[in-house]
């Protein structure tokens, strides 16, 4: 789960790690009242999940209380790489000196952890560490022994920052780490990491992704829990216990198994390769459904609720391999579940490409055949199964 900027601030004032004052608020009106109150000359900052927040105009400075609210009137509302703004952070405005990046992060590929810093932090972080890769210095950190004094001091010497701001910039490394380790981070991030006028360091930006799988052990964690973050259709398939994956593609995807889904997902996008979607792209899987292995009408009835409401979704694809649920079940369900979707209104206008294989797989086509529902085709094969679908979709509906 990547945490909101003022979670984060609250995990790094909680290891100790300086931060603004600051308030979250959602109107103008509001802005100017958290403004008069922090004093002086503050900080305007849309609160979107995402970085890029700067280069976007999502972050503006204001002189006096008057200003914020203007300057929250324009960031409220805006429209950040698809997040839609509805919260503004007002903080404390820093004079700042010079802008360096840290980071701490899970490396997968090595097996262990990683430290990074750079003396060229703030918005350009991408670039520079694009088109320079040497001035974003890295160092493995041992997950058993941690990140000591030693380690972080030689990282900033590494990366180079002014030899007046390695002892503080080590001692912020080193409650980096506590909060990386103690609060079960994949990934905590300082940028930027701001030098002010006397000399201080201060972290001006947070970015924090937990470890949900950690989360049984961090109940502090649960008020971060924020589902108007989710994809709405995701936090509907949440709240119904279902296994479900929005992707970005157009085939929506409903198989028993995660690795019969996956490999569905295989199948689709090489049958897609060669068609055109709306953008001209190849055709892909919509979303990743796993309703597992009791596939009964209620489970197959929600499942394609979620996939049917999906606006990206032109057609869909039902791969059941059947086991000890066998595909007369999955067939009576599927059969069940557009009925009772029909039978609250819902109008069933995709094509339903269903793929039936295994336990009784002859008898469950033999139940789809003869309800002879409006819309329904069954494939003998999963590639079979695939092309028809992606062609459906390629033609749109
Ligand atoms: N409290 C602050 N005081 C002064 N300048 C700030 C403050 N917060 C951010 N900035 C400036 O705005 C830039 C972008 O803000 P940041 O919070 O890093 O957002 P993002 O990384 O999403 O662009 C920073 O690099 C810094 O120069
Ligand atoms: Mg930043």
């Amino acid at each position: 789960m990547d945490l909101f900027e003022p979670e984060a601030h609250e995990l790094f004032d909680k290891h100790g790690i300086p931060v603004g004052r600051y308030r979250v608020v959602s109107t103008a009106e509001e802005a100017r009242a958290a403004a008069e109150e922090i004093g002086g000359r503050v900080v305007v900052k849309a609160q979107v999940k995402t970085g890029g927040r700067g280069k976007a105009g999502g972050v503006k400075l204001a002189s006096d209380p008057a200003d914020a609210a203007g300057k929250a009137d324009d960031i409220l509302g805006m429209n950040i790489k698809g997040h839609t703004v509805g919260k503004v952070l007002i903080g404390e405005a820093s004079t700042v000196v010079d802008e360096y990046y840290i980071a701490l992060l899970l490396d997968r590929s090595n097996r262990s952890f990683l430290a990074m810093a750079s003396r060229h932090g703030g918005v350009e972080i991408e670039q520079v560490a694009a088109e320079n890769p040497d001035a974003l210095a890295r160092v493995p950190v041992d997950p058993i022994h941690g990140l000591d004094r030693e380690t972080a001091f030689r990282l900033c010497a590494e990366a180079r920052l002014p030899d007046a701001v390695r002892d503080k910039a080590s001692d912020i490394l080193i409650k980096l780490w506590d909060v990386f380790s103690k609060e079960d981070a994949t990934l905590v991030e300082i940028n930027p990491l701001a030098e002010l006028t006397d000399g201080s360091l201060r972290a001006l930006d947070g970015k924090v992704s937990l470890d949900d799988d950690a989360s049984f052990r961090q109940n502090g964690h649960a008020s971060f829990l924020d589902i108007t973050a989710t994809d709405p259709l995701e936090a509907r398939a949440a709240a119904k216990g279902l296994n479900y994956v929005k992707l970005d593609g157009e085939v929506g995807i409903i198989g028993n198994g995660a690795g019969l889904v996956m490999s569905t997902l295989d199948v689709v996008a090489y049958a897609g390769e060669a068609l055109t979607n709306e953008r001209g792209g190849g055709v892909k899987a919509a979303n990743f459904l796993d309703i597992g292995g009791g596939a009964s009408a209620e489970v197959m009835a929600n499942g394609l609720e979620i996939i049917l409401g999906d606006p990206a979704v032109k057609s869909v694809l039902v791969n059941v391999f059947g086991g000890i649920t066998a595909c007369d079940a999955v067939a009576n369900g599927i059969v069940q579940a557009l009925g009772s979707l029909q039978g609250n209104g819902k109008t069933i206008d995709k094509p339903l490409v269903v793929r039936l294989d295994g336990n009784n797989a002859a008898e469950g086509r033999r139940i789809l055949g003869e309800a002879a529902l409006a819309g329904v085709l069954s494939a003998e094969t999963m590639d079979g199964a695939a092309s028809l679908a992606a062609e459906l979709a390629s033609k749109g509906v």
